[in-house]
């Protein structure tokens, strides 16, 4: 069982030193870690965000673990070598199509929520969000016009094949929660999502026991504050599906608490390849201090074992373990409480 370890920049190598902490707890048999450098300590150390080694490490590997990538020393970079390059390589060289991004209101939080404890409180959703296609993967550039002035361009498109393979990705998430699928799309505007709702509406003949709803992005914004808990899957294009996510994680209390696991159709011997990443950016704002949340990231090792390597047991124990430690009161400043990075990781491995 061989898992590529990218911490990244940032507070990256920070939380991943607490899920490494996690992960060799469990003294499992047979693993291999194998680390490498990406995101801006790929560019300073190699010259590139996704160095060729790094590239195919994850490539044969059974499993990508991934910090987080941004370095703010990058931003002036040409696009190709920006450290947010090397995630979307990642993402685009092992098709990793379909980002799973659950948020789940944990016991004791439902006050720390940016809303209403008694709307906090019902929150029990699942975002499907496509990850190899939408206005990310479009042709792009700033270009002159005829008259001179600089016009930016970013293609938005989907193909019908690139929408079919992540619907049927969530309505079997759907099938597998609580039956029910919302579509969230900007077909009243946008051909693409145009669409993209007749493919998720052909592909729901093949599940006639989900129930299928759509809903414009807009209102989706604004229900997801206003009744997050009519949620269960939720599936949309790459660039709504990024927007939303940061936003439900505020709902449930912070983006420090929400993991995701991207995967494709590759099968291994253990499960199904993917990489699995906290949904939160590198932090620079308090990358080195110690204050990170590393629940995310530990959430995310308990995805991998899960979908990756088909431990549900050892993923269950890893949930069970953050969970008791958020109810014993053990926060970090993110959550308005004062424990550093290390001793959230090392709570959780008390309660393992
Ligand atoms: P960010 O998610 O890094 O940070 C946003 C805010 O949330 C900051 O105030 C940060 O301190 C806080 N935050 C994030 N994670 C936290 C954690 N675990 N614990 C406590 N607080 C946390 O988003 P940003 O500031 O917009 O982006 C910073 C860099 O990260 C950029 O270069 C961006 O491109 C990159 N980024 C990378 C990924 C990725 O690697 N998948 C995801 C998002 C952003
Ligand atoms: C995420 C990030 C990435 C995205 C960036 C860093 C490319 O925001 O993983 O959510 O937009 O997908
Ligand atoms: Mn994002």
């Amino acid at each position: 069982m061989k898992i590529a370890c990218l911490a990244g920049d940032g507070i990256g190598p920070e939380i991943m030193a607490e899920a490494r902490k996690v992960l060799d707890a469990l003294a499992l048999d047979g693993v291999i870690v194998e680390d490498a450098d990406v995101g801006g300590a790929g560019y300073h150390k190699h010259g590139h965000p996704l160095p060729p080694a790094t590239l195919e490490l994850a490539k044969s590997a059974d499993a990508v673990l991934f910090g987080a990538v941004g370095d703010p020393s990058c931003d002036n970079l040409e696009r190709h070598l920006r450290p947010e390059q090397a995630i979307l390589g990642l993402r685009q060289a092992l098709t990793l199509f379909a980002n799973l991004r659950p948020a789940t209101m944990f016991p004791g939080l439902e006050d720390l929520s940016a809303l209403r404890p008694e709307v906090a409180r019902e929150i029990d959703l699942l975002i499907v969000r496509e990850l190899n296609g939408d206005v990310y993967f479009g042709e792009k550039a700033i270009r002159r016009l005829d008259d001179g002035r600089r016009q930016g361009f970013d293609l938005m498109s989907y193909a019908e094949d690139e929408v079919r393979r992540i619907a049927h990705v969530a309505f079997r998430a759907a099938q597998g929660r609580g039956g029910r699928l919302c579509s969230v799309d900007k077909a009243n505007v946008l051909e693409t999502s145009q669409l993209w709702r007749d493919v998720v509406v052909e592909v729901s003949a093949e599940y006639p026991d989900v129930e299928l709803s759509h809903m414009y992005v807009d209102n989706a914004a604004m229900q997801l504050v206003r009744n997050p808990g009519q949620f269960d899957v939720v599936v949309t294009g790459n660039l709504f599906g990024d927007i939303l996510s940061d936003q439900a994680s505020m709902c449930v209390g912070s983006i420090g608490l929400l993991a995701s696991a991207s995967l494709g159709e590759t099968q291994t011997a253990y499960g199904t390849k993917g990489l699995y990443e906290p949904i939160h950016g590198s932090a620079p704002d308090i990358a080195g201090q110690g204050k990170a949340n590393p629940l995310a990231m530990i959430l995310s090792l308990a995805m991998m074992l899960r979908h990756s390597f088909s431990l549900e047991a050892e993923a269950a124990r890893i949930e069970a373990a953050v969970a008791k430690t958020l109810a014993d009161g053990i926060k970090g400043a993110d959550l308005g409480g004062s424990a550093g990075t290390a001793e959230i990781g090392d709570a959780v491995l008390a309660r393992l």
